[in-house]
């Protein structure tokens, strides 16, 4: 969940770690902090709790001509948030920062007698502290028989005092990457930290320890045996991880949806119909399927529901959906016949890590569909769908929801041509559709100024409820989601035909004058169920609440059913999805803005969740 970076190399440290730190941030953004080894005042570390604008301006008098450092940027897991628990952590002669966690620090502090040496409540100064305690001048040797006794997720970056413009690092599951650039050596937990020194990089190997100096990077494993990790070649440039002009990632990020789309979908069309062997995923695997299982968390796992939804009623084919962390601990019900389908975009949730590694001792094929190359997801499944919306920096997922989607589609509609539930024709109509959805988002982006006046009703309700059927049933779970994260406003979502069922108490008429009644976002796509759905609409709307309907009428000029209403582009309900998603994500972002929110940071959150 934090971010973390190193550098040795030929430039001012101090300047590239903190720009580094701004990359990492949405990472986490509890606390900042830089370490850095000056050749005359030796180590100095800079931290402090708030954001790295904050330890940018108190780091401004720093003097220092140091050209090694390492920072970080935190999301707490053990200790408060104070400038003590902040990293980076010293103790003696060694300096280190830390992601993931350490789940046997208390047994260390105990067995090697480590607490007299701690004055944070961290897990990860006690790291430090058992490095300090078996460092005998050899760096390597110390690193291998720490990490041997670690028990949990952790990346390392290390410094030791007499270990001039030296970085040392180790991973195991938090996620670390690394290039040897012309003005330097550098490892970070993501690329965005990463690309603008070097297009080229490599994944560090779990175990491997990594030794950065201005000259290049030494990959070491545990027994001292030298390794060359493949060099991997990022795809987007610097440009994709900046703001390019709109005010916050988010907006951005749903504005890019169209091209991330063409760009997930397009190379996998051939003559019309999905092709996926350049994915290396064969017909022979899809053909044998009998179940599909999908496991992801969050976002990703309401994109798995979308998924669900269409191969069941258009393949007729079995789809559970588990939320990862509970389908680690329940013992499934798979094997060789299921098809597992993990949905990540950052491919480091260590949930569904988890959950596709059980998947797989379990007997089941794993497919993987993944925004991040080379992580550990991608890297441990048996096929991977890779999206390409670019990098998602926005905490709330927007792009990589509906390009995950998308991915859904195409394997779907492959599924069903190898096991001849579509025939040539109904494939071809399908792809044509897919082929349309970023026309789709497009159309409906114009309408975003009528979407933000709409969401300025919202801001100050204190609940909001999201009701849909079938498919958009399932778009009311992200949407609700979508709102709560980046809003704080408290929001649900309920089969609209489920609300009557407890839940319409909720619903009251608003005070004049001060306020509406309680907002209902109710979203209608689906022909087959629109006329129930405008049923339970009516129910809530008798009973005062404020009505946003979603859907392709031409205007309804009805005050029994709607307050207001946004209008979709003509498509069927199945493609209606990309559509009503955009509407949906801009509900949210106008919402968050108006309240004059951190849209792309908020609290409490970080975007890629590599602890349980
Ligand atoms: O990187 P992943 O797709 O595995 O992340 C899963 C969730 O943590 C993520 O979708 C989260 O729910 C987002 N903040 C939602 O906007």
């Amino acid at each position: 969940m934090c971010g973390i970076i190193g550098f040795a190399g030929n430039l001012p440290a101090k300047n590239i770690l903190i720009d580094g730190l701004e990359q990492l941030e949405y990472r986490g953004y509890d606390s900042a902090g830089i370490a850095v080894m000056d050749p005359e005042k030796g180590i100095i570390i800079k931290k402090k709790v708030g954001r790295v604008a904050d330890l940018r301006d108190a780091a401004k008098d720093m003097e220092t001509s140091a050209v090694t450092g390492i920072g970080h940027t935190r999301w707490a897991t053990h200790g408060g948030v104070t400038d003590v628990n902040a990293h980076p952590h010293r103790v003696g002669q060694v300096t280190l920062l830390h992601n993931g966690i350490i789940e046997n620090y208390r047994e260390l502090t105990v067995q090697f007698g480590l607490k007299d040496k701690l004055v944070s409540e961290t897990d990860s100064e006690v790291v430090a502290a058992f490095l300090d305690m078996v460092y005998e001048g050899d760096p390597i040797a110390a690193i291998r028989k720490v990490v041997k006794l670690l028990s949990g997720s952790f990346a390392l970056c290390i410094m030791f005092d007499d270990q001039p413009d030296k970085i040392f690092s180790v991973r195991n599951v938090s996620p670390l990457v690394a290039a040897a650039s012309k003005s330097g050596a550098i490892v970070a937990s993501d690329l965005t930290a990463l690309i603008a020194y070097s297009k080229e990089y490599f994944v560090v190997p779990e175990y491997h320890i990594l030794t950065l100096t201005k000259e290049g990077i030494k990959v070491e494993d545990l027994k001292g045996n030298e390794i060359s990790p493949e060099i991997l070649t990022v795809n987007w440039d610097i440009s994709a991880a900046q703001k390019g002009g709109y005010p916050h990632f988010m907006l951005k990020e749903i504005y890019e949806q169209p091209d991330a789309l063409a760009r997930t979908i397009m190379p996998r069309v051939k003559d019309g119909l999905p092709f996926l062997l350049d994915d290396g995923i064969d017909d022979e695997i899809l053909k044998k399927l009998k179940r599909v299982n999908i496991v992801a968390c969050g976002t990703a796992m309401h994109a798995g529901m979308v998924g669900r939804t269409v191969i069941e009623n258009k393949l007729r084919i079995p789809v559970t959906v588990d939320i990862a962390s509970e389908f680690r601990y329940k013992d499934p019900i798979i094997d060789e016949d299921t098809l597992t389908i993990v949905l990540s975009q950052s491919g480091e949730t260590i949930d569904t890590l988890e959950a596709l590694r059980l998947a797989k001792r379990k007997g089941s094929k794993v497919l993987s569909i993944v925004n991040v190359k080379g992580s550990t997801i991608a890297r441990e499944s048996d096929y991977v769908l890779y999206t390409h919306a670019g990098p998602e920096i926005a905490v709330a997922s927007t792009k990589a929801y509906t390009v995950q989607i998308s991915a859904m589609y195409l394997l779907a509609c492959r599924i069903a041509i190898v096991k001849g539930i579509f025939s040539e024709d109904e494939a071809r109509s399908f792809i044509k559709n897919l082929e349309n959805v970023g026309e789709l988002i497009k159309e409906t982006l114009l309408n975003a100024n009528n979407i933000k006046r709409i969401a300025n009703f919202i801001k100050i309700a204190p609940d909001v409820f999201y009701i849909g059927r079938g498919i958009d049933y399932t778009m009311s779970l992200e949407a609700s989601l979508k709102l709560k994260e980046i809003s704080y406003i408290h929001a649900e979502a309920y089969a609209a035909g489920e609300l009557k069922h407890g839940t319409i108490s909720l619903i009251e008429e608003g005070v004049p004058v001060i306020s509406e009644g309680v907002p209902v976002i109710a979203i209608a796509t689906d022909e087959a169920v629109y006329s129930k759905v405008i049923s339970n609409i009516r129910e809530v709307k008798s009973r005062g609440a404020y009505v946003i309907l979603i859907s392709h009428d031409e205007n309804i000029d009805d005050a029994t059913i709607c307050d207001k209403q946004i209008k979709l582009p003509e498509a069927d309900a199945t493609f209606s999805v990309f559509a009503t998603a955009a509407v949906l994500q801009l509900i949210a972002y106008y919402v968050s803005d108006a309240k004059g929110l951190d849209v792309d940071k908020p609290r409490n959150l970080a975007k890629s969740v590599t602890v349980e």
